[in-house]
C-alpha cells in the first residue's frame, strides 16, 4: 500500500470505475468502523473511511479543539490539508474518480468535512452534514459552485444553536455552494429521519 496513505481507514470497493465515492467520517471517539452501514445510504458507492488522527483523552478526532466548539484552527488547516491529501492518494491507489467523492461527516466528522470544502475546493463534490458547526471562516472565502451541501441538525442540539446553522448554512452559500439545511426535531444524537434524509439526498446524484 502506498505510503501516501496515511490515515488508518477501512476501504471497500464498488467494483465500478464511474461509481461515486463516500467518505465516512466519524464523530469524536469513533473510528473508521463506525459509520460503514451507512453506507447502505449510497448503494453502489465505494466507501472511504478514515479515522481521525487527533485524540483527546484517548477519543479520535479529525483535528483538534480547545474547548467543546472552539477549535484550534491552524490545527484544523493542517488537518483538513492532510484530510484532503489523502482523497487525492486514496483515489490514485485505489482508482476511483476523485471528482466524485461525496462525505458523509457526523459532528466532529461533518465539521472536517466542510472545512476541506472551503480549504480544498474540488476535492469533496459535496457532503451530507449531520450535526455540523461553522469549521472556520476563511478569508477570503473560495469559489465553490457546483458543490452540493446537505446539513441535517438537531433543533434541541445544546452543542449548535441555530443561528449556528444558519450561519454555515451562508458561509457556504456565500462561497457558492448548494445547500439544503434540515432540521429534526432531535438533540445531537442522530436519528431515524436523519437517515431518510441523506439518503434521499445522496440518491439524487
Ligand atoms: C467538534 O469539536 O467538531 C464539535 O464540537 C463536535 C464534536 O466533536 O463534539
Amino acid at each position: 500500500m502506498s505510503s501516501a496513505l496515511t490515515f488508518e481507514h477501512v476501504f471497500k470497493p464498488a467494483g465500478n470505475a464511474s461509481a461515486h465515492t463516500l467518505l465516512l467520517l466519524h464523530g469524536t471517539g469513533g473510528n473508521e468502523h463506525d459509520l460503514l452501514p451507512l453506507g447502505q445510504l449510497m448503494p453502489g458507492a465505494n466507501l472511504l473511511s478514515p479515522r481521525g488522527q487527533v485524540l483527546e483523552n484517548g477519543m479520535p478526532r479529525f483535528f483538534r479543539r480547545l474547548a467543546e466548539g472552539v477549535f484550534d484552527i491552524e490545527d484544523l488547516k493542517q488537518r483538513a490539508g492532510n484530510l484532503a491529501d489523502f482523497i487525492q492518494a486514496a483515489a490514485a491507489e485505489y482508482g476511483f474518480d476523485g471528482s466524485k467523492v461525496v462525505a458523509l461527516g457526523y459532528s466532529n466528522g461533518a465539521n472536517i468535512a466542510s472545512a476541506v470544502m472551503l480549504l480544498r475546493p474540488g476535492v469533496l463534490a459535496g457532503g451530507v452534514l449531520l450535526r455540523a458547526m461553522v469549521p472556520l471562516e476563511p478569508q477570503p472565502l473560495p469559489a465553490i459552485a457546483g458543490t452540493r451541501v446537505c446539513i441535517s441538525n438537531g433543533e434541541q442540539d445544546p452543542t449548535i444553536p441555530a443561528a449556528e446553522t444558519d450561519r454555515l448554512a451562508r458561509l457556504l452559500q456565500r462561497a457558492g455552494a448548494d445547500v439544503e439545511v434540515n432540521w429534526q426535531p432531535a438533540g445531537h444524537q442522530l436519528m431515524p429521519a436523519d437517515f431518510a434524509v441523506a439518503k434521499t439526498w445522496l440518491q439524487s446524484w
